[in-house]
């Protein structure tokens, strides 16, 4: 139980460099406050982001994963965003039929001048995941723990 207290949630955040990161960074840069929980991964794009990017945060122990972009319209690579959209839209049903809880995984969108919505991102996330508690469905475990 005291273990449980003090576990906190890492979540995976994939954000796109030239909205979503810079987002981040704007939040960073007010000095807006969000929670410590997520270890960014800065990609060229939303739509870089493959799904197995997912699956493997998933499997090494990460307890969230959040995809975030560019709005629709706005991607730097035009139609980027709309295919890490139907990508997401896949690999998030093919999750949860698989067992995997519905609030694990995110897909947002959050451009460079949003520094507030992404951090409210971060806390609606984070708070998503810390009610889930230690993700366990997908983890990799060495072959003498099983
Ligand atoms: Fe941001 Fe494509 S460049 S989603």
């Amino acid at each position: 139980m005291a273990d449980r207290e003090k576990w906190e949630p890492k979540i995976a955040a994939f954000l796109c460099n030239w909205c979503s990161y810079a987002g981040a960074d704007l939040a960073g840069t007010s000095r807006i406050q969000y929670p410590p929980n997520i270890r960014i991964v800065r990609v060229p794009c939303s739509g870089r982001v493959n799904p197995f990017f997912i699956l493997a945060s998933l499997q090494q122990g990460m307890d969230g994963v959040l995809v975030s972009g560019c709005h629709p319209g706005e991607c730097h690579y035009l139609t980027g965003n709309y295919s890490a959209r139907r990508k997401f839209a896949l690999i998030k049903n093919m999750l949860e039929f698989i067992g995997l809880e519905a609030g694990r995984v995110h897909f947002t969108w959050v451009s460079a001048s949003e520094g507030v919505k992404f951090a409210h991102v971060i806390e609606a996330v984070t708070e998503k995941v810390t009610a889930l508690g230690p993700a366990t469905r997908l983890v990799k475990r060495s072959c003498s723990e099983v």
